[in-house]
């Protein structure tokens, strides 16, 4: 090997090194200009040119690369070129390394600006306003009804709806073959559950619970094996009441039922009591009211007749306190329940309370 080839080797392979270099990023050299003249990348495109670009600053500077194998020459020159080569040497790395800066750079910043934009909000744009929905006609009616009744010092008490034959009849004195059973006909399961026909059986959970005095109402569901028409469900919500002290009688029941329809219906509503009969209590009586919409005068809501039957009362009956361990000669009381949808649904002038449970939006939306 000559001197002259000795000399010229290091060099050329540094040249050689340079070019290999500018060929392989020629592809990445779009990317040494302004920025923003990126954007034909997307996001993901440009994350690939990322790494590939990584790759290629690695296999041109890295330890293992020809302008690392280079250097190694320095000390191996001639004294004399040694100065020059080295200044080569070093020019040419600094050539590779800041182009390679400059599109590493670029790329860096459009991704970062293509992720802002992607993650960011406009806030200028109108909000969504979110949905709300409405309360059920139902749940309007029963919240009035609790408010009058908490206003008038009664506590709200809510119960199961599976029951047992105890709570649902013979608590309530309904005995196995009595023909009361048939009319409250409901829904059994096989190990001898059944859901509640009446509201009444929380008049007994209640008094297990809390003893008396006593005075609660509690509004829920019912059940009845029944077909389904434009007045009648196989569900539907009852409220019950009880009150329980020493010295209640019956005109404590009328005087409660009748407040409780004038504040509902309005001042000038009259309360109707007719004798009837029920199980659990005795006497027993059926209260109607007059009709909220004609005055008692005679329409359509009240069938002309000017009253609006609601529901059954009484005198808790001595077999109902006794079973709850409360001695009849201690302790009165009186009941009442009565039917919360044909209320709604003449307050609402519904004909047909099936709609209550079809949950279309478009009805009971009308309600607020
Ligand atoms: N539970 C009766 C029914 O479903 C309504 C009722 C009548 C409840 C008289 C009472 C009452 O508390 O005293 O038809």
């Amino acid at each position: 090997m000559t001197d002259s080839e000795n000399d010229q080797q290091p060099t050329t392979q540094v040249e050689a090194a340079r070019k290999a270099f500018e060929q392989e990023f020629e592809r990445f050299a779009r990317f040494t200009g302004n920025s923003r003249e990126l954007p034909a990348l997307d996001l993901d495109q440009a994350i690939a040119e990322q790494r590939a670009l990584a790759d290629v600053r690695t296999r041109h500077l890295g330890k293992k690369s020809a302008l690392a194998a280079s250097k190694k020459l320095i000390g191996r020159v001639p004294a004399e070129q040694r100065a020059a080569f080295g200044k080569f040497v070093q020019e040419t790395e600094a050539f590779v390394s800041s182009v390679l800066d400059q599109a590493e750079q670029n790329l860096r910043n459009f991704i970062e600006s293509e992720r802002t934009a992607r993650e960011s909000v406009d806030i200028t744009l109108p909000g969504r306003r979110p949905r709300l929905g409405h309360r059920h006609p139902i749940t309007l009616v029963r919240e009035r009804i609790e408010d009058i009744f908490v206003s008038l010092g009664y506590a709200i008490e809510d119960d199961r709806e599976v029951e047992t034959d105890f709570y649902n009849f013979d608590a309530l004195n309904i005995p196995d073959n009595h023909p009361a059973r048939a009319w409250q006909d409901t829904f059994y399961t096989r190990d001898g559950f059944a859901l509640r026909s009446q509201t009444s059986t929380v008049q007994i959970h209640a008094m297990q619970r809390r003893g008396v005095p006593v005075r609660m109402i509690a509004p829920g569901r019912v059940f009845r094996r029944d077909t389904p028409d434009p007045t009648h469900n196989p569900m539907f919500f009852q409220v019950e009441g009880l009150c329980v002290d020493r010295g209640i009688s019956m005109a404590h029941l009328k005087g409660t039922v009748a407040e409780f329809l004038k504040r509902m219906f309005g001042p000038d509503t009259v309360t109707r009591f007719r004798p009837s009969y029920f199980p659990f209590t005795e006497p027993s009586a059926e209260f109607d009211f007059s009709c909220f919409k004609c005055n008692g005068k005679g329409c359509r809501i009240c069938k002309n007749s000017g009253w609006i039957e609601l529901g059954g009362c009484g005198m808790v009956h001595p077999n109902v306190l006794r079973t709850v361990g409360v001695d009849p000669e201690e302790f009165s009381g009186f009941a009442f329940g009565f039917g919360i949808d044909r209320m709604c649904a003449l307050m609402y002038a519904l004909d047909d309370i099936r709609l209550l449970f079809e949950n279309d939006i478009r009805f009971l939306e009308q309600f607020s």
